[in-house]
């Protein structure tokens, strides 16, 4: 593990000592566990809004954490009769549920499939906004931040899998974008989650991240801004926070340029609707964990796809090894029919790491490469339907052709 001089965090632990303080404010008012207002609710704002049937669904995982999942159908369907093949969605890093609704309703994924037919599940980590719940523990205890994307993967993921599979007693297409493809591939190396499964469609998909290129994340990873937040005393990243935002601009000098901070973060992105960006700033970004900026981090560093890194003892007591256990791409199962696509301007997914991913998988994905896509393209293309969503839909209806259904 990296070791970093407490000693250089001085002038910062100064500087944000007063912002600090107003940490509390931060964190907010969100700390009753399992309460989902309709008024805050996903469903209530974002879909139902637009026409669409909705209903809002509470997902307990292992360790105790409330999640909140939406399933969604056209005007013109009927949840009650929902035909369709089930379909997860599952969103990345500082998003949630509502990042597949904010383009606009004919380029947006999560209107198109269900206007397609299809039985529709908006999944939503554990922080964001949509399940800031817990059993017993508040969001602003240390311990309710205790988890990166491998219990994300592992206990998130799995949980509305199961919560779904047993509902509509079928196996389901994931969608991811990003961390959600993260946490779908690891997930996927797991047998009893990969038995849920049908298929898996990956927007920007990401196993290994040594190859990062956007300038404020190697600036990030540089300045070891993970270290930095825990020394801070925080546990939740939350770039709402005046803290956050703060420490972010302080990384923002002669060496980046954040003129274009999104650019900055996620690579040039070619067609997204700039103009909207107030809108898209309502719903993002929202919180994580500081242990998952550390994970994430590691991954760039050490240019592993593997559990959390402790350091050599705590590997030891945890894993019975000096180094966490990689997850093993090449044990999902070569059956699993997958689909990928990628952007040759996506300065997170990068195409030298997608490469090495498609080599260690055993199966073959279908890939779509869109040489100007950006990482946010994905998901807020204003000709996302006909670029993307129309080849990954085509996928779809090919296996349910070639099946049962
Ligand atoms: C939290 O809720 C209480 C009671 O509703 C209210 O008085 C207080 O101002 C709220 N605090 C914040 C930070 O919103
Ligand atoms: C971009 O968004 C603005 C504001 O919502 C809208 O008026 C415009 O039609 C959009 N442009 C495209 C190409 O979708």
């Amino acid at each position: 593990m990296d070791k970093f001089p407490a000693f250089l965090l001085l002038p910062f632990l100064c500087f944000f000592h007063s912002l600090f303080l107003s940490d509390a404010d931060v964190t907010g008012n969100s700390s009753d566990p399992g309460l989902t207002l309709s008024a805050e609710s996903l469903c209530a704002q974002l879909i139902e809004p637009n026409g669409y049937f909705c209903t809002e669904h509470t997902v307990q995982t292992k360790d105790g954490y409330l999640l909140a999942l939406q399933r969604i159908s056209s005007p013109s369907g009927d949840l009650k009769v929902q035909q369709g093949h089930p379909v997860l969605l599952q969103h990345g890093l500082f998003m949630a549920g509502d990042a597949w609704f904010l383009d606009s309703t004919e380029q947006s994924l999560g209107f198109i499939l269900a206007d397609q037919g299809f039985d529709v599940w908006v999944g939503n980590v554990r922080g964001t906004r949509w399940s800031h719940g817990h059993i017993s523990l508040l969001d602003t205890d240390k311990e309710f931040w205790e988890w990166s994307w491998q219990e994300l993967a592992l206990y998130d993921l799995a949980e509305m899998l199961h919560y779904i599979h047993a509902i509509t007693s079928s196996k389901i297409f994931i969608v991811g974008h990003s961390q959600g493809t993260i946490m779908s591939l690891a997930a996927l190396t797991q047998p009893d989650i990969v038995e849920m499964v049908e298929a898996a469609a990956l927007l920007s998909p990401i196993s290994y991240l040594e190859h990062v290129s956007a300038p404020l994340v190697l600036r990030m990873v540089a300045m070891h801004l993970d270290q930095m937040v825990l020394a801070l005393g925080l546990h939740q990243l939350n770039f709402r926070s005046d803290v956050l935002v703060n420490l972010v601009d302080s990384l923002c000098d002669d060496h980046v340029d954040c003129t274009d901070f999104l650019s900055s973060i996620t690579g040039q992105n070619c067609c997204f609707n700039k103009t909207r960006m107030n809108f898209y700033l309502e719903y993002e970004p929202h919180p994580s964990s500081v242990k998952n900026l550390r994970h994430l981090f590691q991954m760039i560093r050490q240019g592993t796809f593997s559990q959390y890194d402790y350091g050599i003892l705590k590997n030891l007591l945890i894993y019975g090894q000096f180094k966490p256990p990689a997850f093993d791409l090449s044990s999902i199962p070569k059956s699993l029919p997958m689909w990928m696509s990628f952007g040759g301007n996506d300065a997170l997914a990068d195409a030298t790491d997608v490469q090495r991913t498609l080599e260690e998988l055993s199966s073959k994905p279908e890939l779509l490469y869109l040489d100007n896509y950006g990482h946010i393209d994905f998901l807020l293309s204003v000709q996302a339907n006909r670029d993307i969503y129309d080849h990954m839909i085509g996928f779809f209806r090919s296996l349910e052709k070639s099946s049962s259904y």
